[in-house]
């Protein structure tokens, strides 16, 4: 082992760069690195998640002031890991909790606070991640010019009009954040870290506020993970993909804690038992670039392409750890970990994910809102799990669903009557989830309360008149409510006709029909045209009592139904 990987007493830490899509993520690391990566990128989107080895040599150039101010840091530098702003936190996961020591939260100082930069302000708190705001491109406040004297000099002199649009929406962004209860301060008014999150305002078109960005994150670092970087003798990483094509076989990871070598035994947590694995080649990054060396060993934290000699059942976001005759431990430790993810209510909905670290963001997210889940799952949406949700629709409707994050949905792929919601923004899948459930659920208690009562307006359609009696059968459209076999009916002068013996919609019986449907009704003991040849409409019979019933509980009715409602009170005279 080389000699300085050899002394090495501290690790990197690991910091993620955060936020809703288009805020600048990218750009910042590309400020930072010294590159255009976020030009190559198709649409100029990240696709997936990459880091970014930043030594601390490096770090002293961009950011003077960190020599200048006597902060004493003895890690080797940071590792930054972009994330792609319009798939949450995908993968970000690691044995006990998350990859990230610390984040960066980039927030448009045009925008604020958009959908995902809520999702991330609640998971990093989940966490428990000490974090940052970059509040970037202060540069497209009209008139702002950038300030040679360092950033509080720039924010403090600007003009008027200038100086004013910016604290306005300082100010809004802060109330925004306060809301979500995070209290807030510009960078140098924060005298406690612990206490406040600092706000950074920087552009990383100009530069301006980079400085102080990664001066404030080595004073988190100071301040935050001293006992947390102190590096153990096991390594421990996390896989952030797993490249299958030719010519391209390796595991695309994060080595977050220890030492790998070549050579080296592996156990990769997988649902079942560990899968074992040896490390025949390391490529590790280099630092401020995308490039790979091949390496007999790396450090962390770091940035590694692993080719293994066994890839079977690994999947993206699953953490591994070198073993070392500690195979019997390991398996208790990773099924306990495993234990939220992998254990399910005996009665829920159906999820699915890309990866475990997104399956378990969402699990977590769910389980805040006691929404119970039945069966989860990495990959697309299968016919699997469509027949498991259709279990549920004859015990609990409300659970006769499929949520998936982050995943494709096959074109032909039956649902039935199992709901589906999909999406790659958690926040959004639960509030539709819940939104449809709540629909759900008066669409249910209507039933129960109506049991076989029902409000229906009927119209005759004359021309459509299959067979004259024994029984009637003709042509209705369903003006409103609900035609259910086995309703009995009445006219307009609200005199009783027959009771529905069938239903035909589109040539196939049905027991029930709904608004604007067309279909043929039969009715037994009914001569057509004696008895309905003058008629306009029908109106499902309503007893007083059921009326009644149907009055106290009105907010379950659409506006039509309670129209038909009035207008079947009236014929009878309720
Ligand atoms: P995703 O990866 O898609 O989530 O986006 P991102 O957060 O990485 O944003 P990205 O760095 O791709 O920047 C989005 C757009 O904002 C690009 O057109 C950038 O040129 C622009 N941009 C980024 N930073 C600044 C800035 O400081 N000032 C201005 N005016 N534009 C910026
Ligand atoms: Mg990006």
């Amino acid at each position: 082992m080389n000699k300085e990987i050899q002394n090495q007493k501290l690790r990197s830490p690991i910091v993620t760069v955060v936020g809703h899509v288009d805020h600048g993520k990218t750009s910042i690391l590309d400020y930072f690195r010294g590159t255009c990566v976020q030009e190559g990128e198709s649409g100029g989107i990240t696709q997936k998640i990459s880091y970014t080895k930043f030594p601390l040599d490096r770090m002293k150039k961009v950011c003077p002031l960190i020599e200048g101010q006597g902060i004493k840091l003895d890690i080797p530098g940071f590792l930054f890991i972009d994330t792609p702003g319009h798939a949450a936190f995908t993968n970000l996961r690691k044995r006990g909790g998350s990859l990230a020591d610390l984040a960066i939260l980039v927030v448009s100082i045009k925008e604020g606070i958009k959908p995902q930069t809520a999702e991330v302000l609640q998971i990093l708190r989940n966490y428990k991640t000490p974090f940052l705001i970059a509040l970037n491109k202060i540069d497209s406040i009209s008139g702002w010019k950038k300030q040679y004297g360092g950033l509080k000099d720039s924010i403090e002199n600007q003009a008027i009009n200038v100086s004013q649009e910016f604290n306005e929406s300082l100010i809004t962004f802060q109330g925004a954040l306060q809301e979500q209860d995070f209290d807030s301060s510009l960078y140098y008014e924060v005298e406690d870290f612990t206490k406040k999150i600092a706000i950074i305002p920087c552009s990383s078109r100009t530069g301006e506020g980079i400085p102080e960005l990664l001066f404030a994150l080595c004073g988190l670092c100071q301040k935050f993970l001293k006992e947390r970087l102190k590096i153990v003798d096991e390594a421990k990483g996390v896989i952030l993909e797993v490249k299958k094509e030719k010519g391209m076989d390796y595991v695309e990871s994060v080595l977050y804690d220890g030492k790998l070598n070549v050579g080296d035994e592996i156990a990769i947590a997988s649902f079942t038992e560990p899968i074992i694995s040896k490390v025949r080649a390391l490529e590790e990054i280099e630092p401020l670039c995308f490039k790979y060396t091949s390496k007999k060993n790396i450090i962390a934290a770091t940035g590694a392409r692993i080719h293994l000699t066994n890839k079977e059942g690994i999947l993206p976001g699953m953490v591994f750890q070198k073993l070392n005759d500690n195979l019997e431990k390991l398996k208790k430790e990773f099924k306990q970990e495993l234990s939220t993810t992998m254990n399910f209510d005996s009665e829920g909905i159906v999820i699915k994910a890309d990866s475990l670290g997104s399956l378990d963001a969402l699990i977590s997210l769910l389980r805040q809102e006691n929404i119970k889940i039945a069966k989860s799952g990495i990959g697309n949406i299968g016919k699997s799990d469509i027949v498991f949700a259709k279990t549920s629709l004859e015990s609990n409707p409300l659970n006769a669903v499929i949520l998936g994050f982050n995943i494709e949905v096959e074109e032909d792929l039956d649902f039935g009557n199992v709901k589906m919601i999909c999406g790659n923004v958690i926040y959004k899948i639960i509030e539709d989830f819940n939104e449809w459930r709540e629909h759900k659920q008066k669409e249910i208690e209507k039933e129960r309360l109506m049991g076989l009562a029902t409000i229906c307006k009927l119209e005759i359609l004359h021309n459509f008149i299959f067979r004259n009696s024994n029984p009637a059968i003709f042509g209705v459209k369903v003006l409103g409510g609900k035609i259910k076999v086995g309703i009995p009916l009445i006219d307009g002068a609200g005199e009783e006709v027959a009771r529905v013996k069938g239903l035909q919609k589109e040539k196939e019986s049905v027991n029930e029909a709904g608004e604007g449907d067309e279909l043929a009704i039969s009715l037994p003991g009914t001569n057509f045209e004696r008895r309905l040849g003058d008629k306009k409409y029908l109106y499902a019979n309503i007893s007083a009592k059921q009326f009644k019933k149907f009055k106290l509980n009105k907010d379950l009715l659409s506006s039509n139904e309670l129209r038909i409602l009035d207008e079947v009170a009236r014929i009878k005279v309720l």
